[in-house]
């Protein structure tokens, strides 16, 4: 399967920052084109869903002027997300986003167990669990984050806790089509600290074999991402591993040619 470059821009941007990042990207996409027709991994962005309506907006308006359909033709799409979103579908949950507000917005990807949502919203497994039900009954792609923390891998119990997390996380007899799983070790988020080529393999196909397993579906229905500073320094090897079948990139995904970059690696 093609791999999945997938930026959490996470509490960044502002509508000018998009403007000059869709105007960087797509020049670096273009400089690509000139030079080559191999086809490029999926992207997507998931961004803040207050400026989600302004990126879709300022997006269709470049592919629109892409007379040459170069941006279809080596991406497909440049696909959208948001990075949370309600467990309820109306109420009185100030500063929530239900996914009903979605409607008619072109929003494939919703981003939920996060590490950060975890940590600072009280989101555990159970929830994620049902949000994930929630996200699939909407219509879209939620993109189930686990990772363990440092304390977690230096006790040794990181298999442990990611068996349980996974399988806390996943909603009983969800089609495993329908998702995609981002293993991010909570120590290698943000911290410059990537996990090393053999961590990250040994992981996911951990998640993937652990998964299969318990849900009796073939090892390759099961897409796993990584995630934790991914770079364009690193994300060759990374993307290059057969268990990875994508990158969830936080800080790097905020620099556009960084950010092609590694979409590039991932070809
Ligand atoms: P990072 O973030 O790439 O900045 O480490 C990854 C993430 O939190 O999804």
């Amino acid at each position: 399967m093609r791999n999945i470059v997938m930026g959490n821009w996470k509490m960044s941007g502002t509508k000018s920052f998009i403007d000059s990042w869709l105007k960087d990207f797509f020049e670096s996409l273009m400089k690509y084109a000139e030079g080559s027709k191999e086809q490029l991994p999926e992207v997507a962005i998931c961004a803040p869903a207050i400026l989600f309506p302004y990126l879709e907006q300022e997006y269709n308006k470049i592919v629109d002027g892409d007379t040459k359909g170069a941006i279809r033709e080596l991406i497909d799409d440049l696909k959208l997300g948001i990075q949370t979103c309600s467990l309820h579908d109306k109420g009185a949950y100030t500063g929530e986003i239900a996914l009903g507000m979605l409607e008619g917005m072109d929003c494939k990807y919703v981003l939920v167990g996060h590490s950060e949502r975890r940590k600072y919203h009280a989101e555990t497994d159970e929830i994620v669990s049902q949000k994930t039900q929630k996200i699939i009954e909407a219509g879209y792609t939620p993109v189930v984050c686990i990772g363990e923390s440092l304390e977690t891998r230096e006790a040794g119990e990181h298999k442990e806790f990611i068996k349980k997390q996974v399988l806390d996380c996943l909603p009983a007899g969800v089609d495993m089509d329908k998702l995609v799983v981002a293993y991010e070790p909570i120590w290698a988020i943000g911290t410059g600290l990537t996990a090393t080529t053999q961590q990250v393999e040994e992981m996911n196909a951990y998640i993937k074999e652990v998964v299969s397993k318990d849900r009796g579906v073939s090892e390759d229905k099961v897409v796993v991402l990584y995630g934790g500073s991914v770079k364009p320094a690193n994300a060759k090897d990374i993307l290059g591993l057969k268990s990875v079948n994508g990158v969830l990139v936080g800080g790097a995904s905020l620099k556009p040619v960084d950010f092609f970059d590694i979409v590039q690696q991932g070809k």
